[in-house]
Formats: structure tokens, C-alpha cells, sequence
């Protein structure tokens, strides 16, 4: 647990994610045959075997905020990095790569909630005018929400669980892998969360034979929510589609072979918003087979997003499993 606090609270907005591959690669080096980072930023984990490429993707990055503007009495007008939900922005902290702490605030009373724009918000970070703001941020410098990970029973909350779990779950998958069949390229991949950019450069270098995705999903099981059948502490999610991507059958058939077969607790996904590193690997060159494996996640995208710690053991079998077995064991 102490590993993934680490990887929460480290920031890495999208674009930004220099301090998380420090600690990725001092976890994962002594496992590699090789270790590098990419012009794009992605840092790429290579464990050499003699038959196909697998290339085992999630994103390190996170959601945040960027610096657009300071007026002259200090306050920072700021821009979305990746899918922020307004009404969650408010009276948020964010924290800056310096350490800055700053507050957002609304610009008028606010009347009706519809009404809200993220326009109309700024960063308060205690500055008494532009000059003395300058001094701590610029134009263009980003920051993520503050959320501290905490545990409710068997469940784990923090900030950026999307998608520092999968890179968790990838790290653990890297540290136990035996007897895989496949050349693996562990992907961490940047700026997945303003368009899958990191993923698509990396899946063209590696140029895998098959592919699969890890991160998070929405869940179907808190009060009034909209249908969905996915429920927290029913296991690994195997992903079928998404707004990016409709997954490979044969990389779906052969994870759910291998859950049946060492009893791994999976459910299937149908995710109506959205997308995933997935569907930029999926198109690749000619086209990649492609699955993803999902972390059922409640609050995405929120300081204080949830997951359930069996659920992510069951993740971490299953990728295990799946990639200790040759899907194309029968046409070689
Ligand atoms: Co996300
Ligand atoms: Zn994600």
C-alpha cells in the first residue's frame, strides 16, 4: 500500500508525467531487460522473449488544470487538461509541481448549478497581486486536485486512482512474471487523458501482435445511477467496448479462459462513454488485436475516486494468467 500512495499522490498531469516514471523505474528496473522513455514521454519496460510482441499498456497520467491567465489582483484563470467535471472543480485544492497549494473559487454567487462555468472560476493561491502570483506560477503550468488516499474497509480512496491502480497492477504483473511466451513491452503510457497520444506513438514503436489495455471503469451500483453492469467487488472487468474501441473476440475468449481456468472472479464491461488506451493500440499500423482489462472504479475522475482492493488482486491474476499463456498457441 505504502507503493501506491506513492504513485497517488505524485503528480502527473497529462504532459507531466516525469515525477511518476522516476518511481515506476526504480520499482520495475531490476525486472527489465531494458528501460526507456520515449520523445512523447512514455516510459516503455522490456522483458525479451523469443515469440510474439505483446505490448501491455496504462496510462501514468492524470486529469488537472492549466494556467491561462493571472489578473492583476493575483487570481489564475485556468483551462481543463483532459475531462474535468465543473461541478467537481469547485472549491477544490489543487496542488502545482512546486508544491503551490491554491483554492478555486467562483467568481459570482451562484444561483443555479446549470448555470456553472468553468470560465467564471479561478485559482486562489493566496497572492496579493499579479506581481506576487508571478513569482509562484506562469502562464502554463499545470496542477492536479489534492485527495489523500485513505482505506474504507476493502476499499481503497484517493485522488488519481485513475489510472495510477492499473499502473500499480501493471508494476506487481512485471515483478512476479514467469514463463511468459511472449516478447512483453510494458507500456506506461502519457497524456492518455487528452486523447490516447502517448499509447498511439508507443503502440507504432513496438508495433505489438496483441495488445491490452489496463485501466479504470465507471460501476453501475450507487444509488440512482444509470444502468450499468458492472459492480465493485465482483472482480476483474473484461472489457467489450467502449466509445474508442470494440475489443478483439479472440483477446476477450482467451481472458475468459484463462479467469475459468484459475478461477479469477471477471465480469464484462460495456463502458457508454469514454475511451482507452485500447483503441489507439487497436489501430496501429493494419490493426492490432486488442483487449482491456478495467478496474471497477466509483467517483472517476473526482479527488476521491474508489476501488475495491479484492477487485484489484483479481485484475492482477488475470493479467498475470493472460500473459502466461500463448493465445496464438494454435497456429504456430
Ligand atoms: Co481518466
Ligand atoms: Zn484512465
Amino acid at each position: 500500500m505504502e507503493l501506491l500512495k506513492k504513485l497517488t499522490q505524485t503528480p502527473s498531469p497529462s504532459g507531466n508525467e516525469d515525477g511518476i516514471r522516476d518511481i515506476i523505474k526504480s520499482e520495475v528496473e531490476k525486472f527489465a531487460d531494458d528501460v526507456f522513455t520515449d520523445a512523447l514521454g512514455s516510459l516503455i519496460v522490456h522483458i525479451k522473449g523469443n515469440g510474439k510482441r505483446a505490448m501491455i499498456c496504462a496510462h501514468a497520467d492524470e486529469i488537472g488544470v492549466m494556467v491561462t491567465f493571472i489578473d492583476e489582483k493575483g487570481f489564475l484563470r485556468f483551462a481543463p487538461v483532459g475531462g474535468l467535471d465543473k461541478y467537481c472543480c469547485l472549491y477544490q485544492r489543487v496542488r502545482f509541481s512546486n508544491g503551490a497549494v491554491g483554492v478555486v473559487g467562483y467568481e459570482e454567487a451562484i444561483e443555479d448549478m446549470k448555470e456553472l462555468k468553468l470560465s467564471n472560476m479561478y485559482i486562489d493561491i493566496g497572492a496579493k497581486n499579479k506581481e506576487e502570483a508571478e513569482k509562484i506560477v506562469s502562464i502554463g503550468d499545470m496542477a492536479v486536485f489534492s485527495g489523500d488516499m485513505e482505506t474504507a474497509g476493502d476499499h481503497i480512496i484517493s485522488k488519481a486512482l485513475d489510472n495510477r491502480i492499473g499502473v500499480y497492477i501493471l508494476i506487481d504483473v512485471i515483478k512476479h512474471i514467469k514463463n511468459s511466451p511472449y516478447d512483453l513491452y510494458f507500456v506506461f503510457s502519457s497524456q492518455e487523458e487528452v486523447g490516447l497520444r502517448g499509447a498511439k506513438g508507443a503502440g507504432f514503436d513496438v508495433n505489438p501482435d496483441i495488445a491490452l489495455a489496463v485501466d479504470v471503469t465507471d460501476t453501475g451500483d450507487t444509488p440512482n445511477c444509470k444502468r450499468m453492469a458492472v459492480k465493485m467487488g465482483d472482480g476483474a472487468c473484461i472489457k467489450v467496448m467502449d466509445k474508442s474501441v470494440i475489443c478483439s473476440k479472440s483477446v476477450r475468449d482467451c481472458l475468459t479462459d484463462v479467469a475459468e481456468g484459475k478461477d479469477i472472479k471477471v465480469q464484462y464491461e460495456v463502458l457508454d462513454c469514454g475511451g482507452t488506451d485500447a483503441g489507439a493500440m487497436q489501430l496501429t499500423r493494419g490493426g492490432v488485436l486488442t483487449g482491456a482489462v478495467s478496474v471497477p472504479t466509483r467517483y472517476i475522475h473526482t479527488p476521491s475516486e474508489m476501488v475495491n482492493i479484492n477487485d484489484v488482486n483479481e485484475c492482477i491474476r488475470l493479467i498475470g494468467a493472460f500473459l502466461e499463456k500463448n493465445m496464438f498457441g494454435e497456429q504456430l
